[in-house]
Parts: C-alpha cells; structure tokens; sequence
C-alpha cells in the first residue's frame, strides 16, 4: 500500500491503559442482561437504566440518555440482541421473522442520523437475512454479529488509543509534557472502551506526557462540562474547562499542542462530522499552527460518501439550546436553530488518526479499501 509508511500500528505494550479502576462504564452487559449509565442525570447522580430491547434501546439514545457514536451502535446491537434473546418476536415463519429483524433495524438507524457507527453496525446484519436458513440458526447467526460489534471495539479501541497516542507523542519530539485542547465528550461515556479523542488524552497522561487538557464546555447540550468534566476529574487528570468562546484567545495565549476530537462520520477524503464547535476549532487550529486530529475507529468511516457534502446533519429541539436543567435561559418563545453537528473540512486536518494506522486525509480513502467489509 503506497501509504503504508504512515501506518503506526505495532504491538502494543502489555500495560499500556491496563487500570481500568479510574474509568466510568457507560454500559454493564453481563448474562445477557444490558444496563446503561444515565447520562443525563450526569454529574448529578449515578444510575443505570434496564434495556430490555429495541424500543428501551431506541429511545435512551433519542434522548441521549446515552451517546457518542460507538455506543449508540453498540446500545442499538444489544438492545437488538436481549430482545431476540427473549425469543418474544420470532415468528414461526421466517419471512415474517426476517421482515420483523429490518424494521427494527430501520427503526433504530432512525433513533440519531449523524453518526454512522449506527448504521454501519446494524447494515451489517442485513446480508445475513438475504441467506437461506431455518429460523433458529438464523437468529442465532444474528445474535453472534450483533455481539461481536460489542467485543470488537473493545479491541479496535485499544489500539486507536495506542496509534493516537503514538502519533501525538511523535509530533513532538523533545517535548516532555504536552497541552491539548478537545470538545464535546469522546471517552468512556462515548464508547464501551477508552474513547477516541479523550482515550489518548488518559493514555497521553498515564504515560506521564500530559501537562493540561483544556475541555470545551460543549455548548449547546454541554457534554463538555457535564461528561468530559466527570470523566477527568474521575480519572485524576490535570484539566481545565473553557468555554467555546474561549477557544481562540486560548490559543493565541497558552501552548496548545495539538487538538484531538471524534468524529461521527468521516467521508473517504477525511471530511470529518462532528460535534457543533469542531469546525471552529480547526479553523483556529489553522490560524495558529496547532495540528488538528480527528480519532476515528474504522466504524465512523463512511464508505459510501466520497465527500462530507450531504453529510445528514441533525437537528435537535429548541429546548436543548434554550434550556438548561429544565429551565429556560431565554424567553420561551425564541426561535432557534439548533444543529448538533459541524462538518470539518480535510483541508483543515493533521492526520485522520484510526484504529488501522495514521492518514493525511489525501491517503484514508486507500488505506480503508484495503480493510475488510464491516
Ligand atoms: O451528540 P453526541 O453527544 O452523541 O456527540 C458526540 C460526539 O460528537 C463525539 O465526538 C462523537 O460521537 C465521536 S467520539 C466517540
């Protein structure tokens, strides 16, 4: 592969992020049974939610009682699989069965448009129904799929957290400790696993290379201060939270020396979505010299667009901009747009950091055709 010199891949060392002890799970799934934290009680209070199937799955990433693109897609496949672990919507004939298992999987793919981890995941299922197959082994072929999305990113976050981290700590040769700049919420909260962009920012500080953090408060749903907050100070590392407006004097006045944020789904030219603010921030990354790098797991790749142009972008209710803990910070009747994410253009990015190696984005469209489908 003609980029294969950017590829960091390589082993990782054995006790690289291996305590665990100081991460907050976003997700319990033991015997079969789904519990999800509650993210919008967050930093209040502390509780899990059952997730009995489809329609508990469907609506607490709607609400965003759970969110980040990796667990959403994880969230939608296990809530997918309790349910047919019940058994209580199998049909005796298979049509039907098959016909049932589509509709749910549209009916969660229509829970949150943007993020592409989602769809990808649970696309995934549909050529296992094309296939001719008693009912039993079918469901149980669907079954083994949707639980592999699960123990697969537990697997490919590991080593998107060692190549970000590798190549955060390789642009800054001589550089003992290092000041980054993130937004939105992109760890644990976000994932099953460590996180993209927050993930190697704790690697970056368990290795003892991180001077500070600063966290964007994360207008207008604040999972900045809300999520990112928690996780950090949980995890005993060095931050400080900004607001978004705060972002450009930031740079101008301290050393930031890189800027990581996730994305939710990334065009095959490295056109990056992401949460609303990421696209200012690369901006600004270009105005003052800091690389700016979006940390992707192949999941958040979106084979069929080549370009971000008509990247759906989502919309949510004017209540989320106008309100905070329930109480309006505005007149009631104010009219608002409210997208909830940007689209950063490649021109405007380092290198697109991934689970399969390091691309400047001319060179992400070769390296994932040599992946294997989903
Ligand atoms: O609206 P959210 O909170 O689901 O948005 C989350 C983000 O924008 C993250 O950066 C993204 O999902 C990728 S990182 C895990």
């Amino acid at each position: 592969m003609s980029c294969s010199t950017e590829i960091v891949n390589g082993p990782i060392p054995k006790n690289f992020l291996s305590d665990t002890s100081k991460r907050l799970d976003s997700l319990l799934f033991k015997d079969g049974c789904l519990q999800v934290l509650d993210q919008l009680l967050l930093p209040h209070s502390f509780e899990y939610i059952d997730i009995r199937g489809v329609e508990d799955a469907f609506k607490v990433i709607k609400s965003m009682q759970v969110r980040g693109a990796p667990l959403i897609a994880t969230v939608g496949c296990l809530g997918l699989f309790v349910e047919l672990e019940s058994g209580k919507d199998i049909e005796k004939d298979g049509q039907d069965f098959r016909k049932q298992v589509l509709k749910k999987i549209e009916y969660l793919i229509s829970s949150r448009p943007t993020a592409v981890d989602l769809r990808n995941a649970l696309n995934s299922v549909i050529p296992l129904l094309e296939k001719e197959e008693d009912l039993k082994t079918l469901a149980e072929k669907i079954k083994k799929r949707l639980l592999e999305v699960y123990e697969k990113e537990t697997v490919e976050n590991r080593q998107l957290v060692w190549n970000a981290y590798q190549e955060v700590v390789s642009a800054h040769p001589g550089k003992e400790k290092l000041k980054v700049m993130t937004i939105c919420n992109t760890g644990s909260l976000a994932t099953c696993s460590w996180g993209t962009a927050l993930g190697a920012i704790r690697a970056l500080h368990a290795e003892g290379r991180l001077e500070l953090v600063y966290a964007l408060e994360t207008r207008p749903y604040n999972q900045g201060i809300r999520l990112t907050a928690s996780e950090l100070l949980h995890g005993g590392v060095p931050f400080k939270v900004i607001t978004d407006s705060m972002a450009a004097w930031v740079m101008k006045n301290e050393r930031i020396d890189a800027v990581l944020t996730g994305a939710d789904n990334v065009a095959l030219n490295g056109d990056s979505a992401n949460k609303i603010g990421t696209y200012m921030l690369a901006v600004l990354c270009k105005h003052h010299g800091v690389p700016f790098y979006p940390v992707v797991p192949r999941t958040s790749i979106n084979r069929s667009r080549e370009t971000g142009d008509g990247i759906i972008i989502e919309e949510r209710p004017s209540n989320e901009l106008l309100q905070i803990n329930g109480q309006f910070i505005g007149p009631e009747k104010t009219p608002v747009w409210n997208p909830a994410f940007d689209v950063t253009p490649a021109d405007l990015i380092t290198k697109v950091l991934t689970d399969f190696g390091n691309f400047e984005p001319k060179s992400l469209k070769a390296a994932v055709e040599t992946l294997d489908s989903y």
